[in-house]
């Protein structure tokens, strides 16, 4: 069984060790030393070269370092082989992580105190409280259903917005495009934690954003939050700096961009209630990926079923 990593990234390295190190007795390449391509039988990656994996004649299995699978779908000639993605206590857990801080953050108007620290000024300003906020959660996934558990214990008034209804404790749950508008509007802090789609694409725009809730109990909070930790190509940028500078919007945590590295011309870096983070909201350890790389191969070689294969027909 010989095994490939391939991926433009710089972990290459870093994950073809660590797959040799859980892979005993496989042979594990880095592209783009592929030896003989009728070699490979499985292939781990992110962001590949369009038309690569196409090259590989024997493969079974791909297995995505991201839980997205937009950057592999993408490709047109990607082989017909299942496709895993990355489903890990360890990234859920990061992600949790980020939507629990990006949510307390503005709620708690940190953009605005940090800037008073700037200027050295000792000013408070209305917070409210936890459970007078309305937390909206696109995308009721692995990602989504961690986020929930990570707000709930504040008190947060949770709703969640899928693509197929779904029934959580404690959530007002909406689905489809029909329950969009009345999603948004019940909503001070959208969180979006959607896969890249067709159905998806530019979804986080003007038309958007002015249906979010102004009103709403939360008066205290200066207006509606985006934090989107999906993709970037849900997000129209010059649609989000609109909504910021007419206040349509208060403030936003973006981790994901229409172009990744974010250009440095883009207003976003500077903006002074937009946090920028460089696609990191949730990522991996090396030997996480390695490890669930590794039992994977291991499950298609022994026949048991595989986890976390993707729909191709639903593009996630
Ligand atoms: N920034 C980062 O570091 C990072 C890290 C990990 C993941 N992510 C992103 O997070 C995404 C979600 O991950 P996940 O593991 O939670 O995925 P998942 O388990 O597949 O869940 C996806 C959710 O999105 C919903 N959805 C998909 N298309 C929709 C549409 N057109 N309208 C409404 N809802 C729709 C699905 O609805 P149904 O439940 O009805 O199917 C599901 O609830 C990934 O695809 C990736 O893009 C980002």
């Amino acid at each position: 069984m010989t095994l490939l990593v391939i991926t433009t990234s710089d972990r290459g390295t870093e994950f073809a060790e660590a797959a040799r190190h859980h892979a005993a007795g496989l042979d594990v390449r880095l592209w783009p030393d592929v030896g003989n391509p009728a070699d490979i039988h499985a292939a781990l990656a992110w962001l590949p070269p369009k038309g690569v994996l196409a090259m590989l004649p024997n493969l079974k299995l791909m297995v995505s370092v991201g839980a997205g699978v937009d950057h592999l779908l993408s490709d047109p000639g990607l082989p017909d082989v299942p496709l895993v993605r990355y489903v890990d206590p360890d990234l859920t857990g990061r992600m949790a992580e980020y939507v629990g801080l990006q949510v307390l953050f503005h709620q708690r108007r940190m953009a605005e105190f940090i800037e008073l620290q700037r200027q050295s000024r000792w000013e408070y300003l209305p917070e409210p409280a936890a459970n007078e906020v309305r937390v909206g959660i696109m995308g009721l996934g692995v990602m989504g259903r961690a986020a929930i558990d990570v707000l709930r214990p504040f008190g947060f008034q949770l709703r969640g917005w899928s693509r197929t209804p779904k029934a959580i404790d404690g959530v007002a749950c909406f689905a489809g495009t029909g329950d969009l508008d009345t999603f948004l509007a019940e909503t001070d802090i959208l969180v979006c934690l959607l896969p890249a789609t067709p159905d998806t694409r530019g979804l986080l725009d003007a038309r958007l954003l002015a249906g979010l809730s102004r009103t709403g109990r939360s008066a205290r909070l200066p207006g509606p939050v985006l934090i989107n930790a999906g993709r970037g190509s849900l997000q129209v940028e010059a649609d989000i700096l609109g909504a910021l500078n007419e206040q349509t919007l208060y403030a936003a945590s973006l981790d994901v961009f229409e172009v990744e590295p974010l250009p440095q011309a883009s207003p976003l870096w500077r903006h002074p209630r937009v946090v920028v983070t460089p696609h990191n909201a949730a990522e991996s350890t090396a030997d996480a990926i390695a490890r669930y790389f590794i039992r994977q191969v291991r499950d298609m070689a022994e026949g048991r079923p595989l986890e976390n294969l993707v729909d191709r027909s639903r593009g996630y």
